[in-house]
């Protein structure tokens, strides 16, 4: 096992232990609804978004440790992003994290709660963190503005629009930047707030990374294994959607994806040696097959 697999791990243990808690209290739900919201939030997923946050705050000398509310919130709104993505309506996907989709099992109306459910919780959560300290109502507020109508919300808007017609580079560039670059940019923008670390470098930073992670995913969707990836492939062209691939062919995306890759490194390489996990997550992200 790599260094760097030793620290995702002990990352990912501390978060599932987290979700795990959060997930068993849920039993004052409705039991359709708790089922459900249960069902996507327990059903795998490589949780990078609460992994980046972890890192980002040791990068800033911050435990991560009394941070698991702000990671799990971030993972329910990332979660609920991806049950309403799937749905009929919008991308109509069978398959997520290796599962059906959530819809497929508790019906589209218990889908679409579930969806609801987990923003607002994750809502409720980030009010209740923002009573500890100023800098934590901050990054409950960086959070939900990345995830809102201005954000994530907005790029599954655009993403809807551009889909059957042809889009330019920039329309590209505008969806990728704000229904992935918003999720993944937040979370070490949170982690500079509270730790006094730099913001605009982490916010550069997450933008490169949402760059890539968006080229990769529509990669994969062409040349990916649906079985390793937990998601039905070749469904970006079926759905008629503005894709890196559409827009420049797979060589040039590859292409697009190294410099990506490479301005997250350039970006990092001003924090030394204490960012190697994320370099190593950057490349984790260029290189994934899931
Ligand atoms: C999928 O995100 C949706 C995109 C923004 C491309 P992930 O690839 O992080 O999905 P999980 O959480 O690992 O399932
Ligand atoms: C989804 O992009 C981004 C979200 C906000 C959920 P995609 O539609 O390409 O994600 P996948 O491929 O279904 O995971
Ligand atoms: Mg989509
Ligand atoms: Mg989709
Ligand atoms: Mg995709």
């Amino acid at each position: 096992m790599t260094d760097f697999q030793k620290k995702y791990g002990g990352y990912l243990d501390f978060f599932e232990a987290a979700l795990k808690k959060y997930c068993a209290e849920m039993n004052d739900l409705p039991s359709m609804l708790a089922e459900s919201m249960r069902y996507s939030l327990l059903s795998g997923g490589k949780r990078v978004r609460p992994v980046l946050f972890f890192a980002a705050l040791e990068l800033f000398g911050r435990d991560f440790r009394g941070e698991a509310p702000l990671a799990v919130a971030l993972e329910c709104i990332h979660t609920y992003s991806l049950i309403h993505d799937d749905l009929p309506a919008m991308d109509d996907d069978d398959y997520r994290r290796g599962n059906p989709s959530n819809h497929k099992v508790f019906g589209e109306a218990n889908a679409i709660l579930a969806g609801d459910g987990l923003l607002s919780e994750a809502c409720s959560m980030l009010l209740h963190e923002g009573m500890r300290s100023e800098a934590h109502l901050m990054a409950a507020a960086c959070l939900m503005d990345a995830a809102g109508a201005r954000g994530m919300v907005a790029g599954q808007s655009a993403d809807l629009l551009y889909s059957g017609k042809a889009g330019s580079e920039e329309e590209l560039r505008y969806i990728y930047e704000h229904k992935t670059g918003r999720l993944l940019t937040a979370p070490p923008v949170m982690a500079a707030i509270l730790a006094g670390g730099d913001e605009a470098s982490m916010r550069r930073f997450g933008r490169e990374l949402g760059m890539l992670f968006q080229l990769t995913d529509d990669l994969l969707d062409v040349k990916g294994n649906g079985a390793l990836m937990g998601k039905t492939a070749g469904k970006d062209e079926r759905e008629g959607k503005l894709t890196c691939v559409k827009v420049f062919g797979i060589e040039k995306s590859e292409r697009l994806a190294d410099a990506a890759a490479a301005d997250c490194m350039a970006i990092l390489r001003a924090y030394g040696g204490r960012a190697a996990f994320l370099e190593d997550l950057v490349r984790f992200v260029r290189s994934r097959d899931n």
